[in-house]
């Protein structure tokens, strides 16, 4: 019996023979050798196929094996210093498990539209492999960042009956006769957890009718959300520089050779190092005074402002203190200077805009109530809500990093399309 391996695993069995399953990547011949480069999901492996060393009917089938067929192959593990594995096959035995014919993505360019109505299949390119690679190792690092803090992990609930972030973006739904919204946060059910275990997160899908056509918006997109009793402002800020640091670390260590595949330059992601730079809104604002780039005091920062703004900077940057009619409804005030809210947004460099949204919360009852109906939220929808600040009501903070703009600017990517197995725009629901 041949032991049965995955590719990147046969560096521990070389000069023996192994089995090997995958799927033909690539071909290439000359003269009486066939050079097969199948993948298996761990790796990518070449397999040598000398005409002298194997039957007749498996050098046929190494002639003939077409891109994306399924195989499997038994042969010795070579060491090979030249190819990126370390390692080659020296193939003995070959057969098909299943044909391919006519696999549709092929070695010449394609179209992004093409590629994404074949996103199932795309998904077998090594470039999708790094990226999704890269975006494995932000949400393992972003939960060990909490778990060895003893955060806990709180699931929040899908379905909800009201908005958290403004209502011109929700998607309704029918919930056995009344309307229910696909949850754009699961930060309200965060702060009742906080209320219940000091310190927690939670990590989910989250949803937005977004209906602009932009790099940065998905209408599906995965959030993680700490929320602690007792942080301020201030203790939201560090915990945010410490959590992006430990990702941006994590990746670099973890993940260098998927990086160098995007040919990602890493300089600036090696500078990723606490304190980041914070700037008053009102710094910010005097930023832009200065830039061609339409801008009116007291408005939110759009995509070219945040753009504008990063690239100021060689670390992600903290703006903090947003005047408070731009932000959302349960952000507290600053007492001291009170048009402007305690609320945080990170902006990444090299121009990929915000990828954290925080503040602290408003904690008082009357004045939080007096905000949803500045707002014309339901009340009662919110009684729960309220009730936070009716029972032991403490100082309280959070944020929410987005998944894929942070791939997005981890990878360098132009576009978040590709930063999700599966994405979902407002023109794309299909595969
Ligand atoms: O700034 P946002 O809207 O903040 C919240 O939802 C807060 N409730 C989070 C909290 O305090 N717990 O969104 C947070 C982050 C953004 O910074 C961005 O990274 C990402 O979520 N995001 C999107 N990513 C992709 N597509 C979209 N349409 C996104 N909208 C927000
Ligand atoms: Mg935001």
């Amino acid at each position: 019996m041949v032991d049965k391996v995955y590719i990147s695993e046969t560096g521990d069995y070389e000069g023996r023979e192994v089995l090997l399953e995958g799927w033909l990547y690539n071909k290439r011949s000359s003269g009486k050798l066939r050079f097969l480069l199948v993948r298996d999901g761990t790796d990518i492996i070449q397999c040598v196929v000398f005409k002298g060393d194997v039957t007749e009917q498996t050098f046929e089938i190494a002639d003939k094996i077409q891109q994306e067929a399924s195989c499997r192959i038994i042969g010795t593990v070579k060491k090979d210093d030249r190819s990126p594995l370390g390692y080659e096959l020296q193939v003995k035995e070959m057969e098909i498990i299943a044909s391919s014919e006519d696999y549709p993505i092929t070695k010449k360019e394609h179209g992004v539209d093409f590629l994404m109505d074949h996103r199932h299949l795309w998904l077998r390119s090594t470039r999708q492999h790094a990226i999704l690679r890269i975006r494995h190792e932000i949400i393992r690092a972003a939960r060990e960042f909490f778990d060895r803090r003893d955060f806990v992990l709180i699931d929040t609930p899908i379905f909800t009956p009201n908005a958290a972030e403004g209502t011109t973006n929700l998607f309704e739904t029918d919930y056995f006769g009344s309307p229910a919204y696909l949850t754009q946060s699961g930060q309200l059910y965060g702060e009742a957890a906080a209320m219940a275990f000091g310190k927690i997160y939670c990590f989910g899908p989250t949803f937005r009718a977004e209906k602009s056509k932009t790099r940065r918006h998905l209408t599906e997109f995965w959030m993680i959300e700490p929320e602690v009793a007792f942080n301020d402002l201030n203790d939201n800020m560090v915990l945010a520089e410490e959590f992006v640091t430990h990702i941006v670390k994590s990746v670099l260590k973890n993940r260098k050779r998927e990086l160098d595949k995007l040919e990602r330059d890493t300089t600036l992601l090696e500078k990723v190092e606490p304190p980041f730079p914070r700037l008053h809104y009102k710094k910010a604002a005097e930023i832009l005074k200065n830039c061609e780039e339409d801008f009116t005091f007291g408005d939110d920062f759009g995509a070219p402002h945040e753009t504008l703004i990063g690239e100021k900077y060689e670390k992600p940057v903290m703006i903090h203190h947003y005047p408070a009619g731009v932000k959302a409804f349960y952000m507290k005030r600053d007492p001291e200077e009170p048009e402007f809210a305690l609320a945080v947004d990170m902006i990444a460099p090299e121009g990929y805009g915000e990828i954290i949204g925080g503040s602290q919360r408003e904690d008082d009852h009357d004045v939080l109530l007096g905000r949803i109906r500045e707002h014309n939220l339901p009340e009662e929808a919110f009684q729960w809500y309220l009730d936070l600040r009716k029972y032991g009501s403490v100082p309280h903070s959070g944020f929410g990093l987005g998944i894929e703009r942070t791939v997005s600017w981890i990878c360098g990517l132009k576009h978040v399309r590709e930063t999700i197995p599966f994405p979902r725009l407002m023109q794309r629901i299909y595969p």
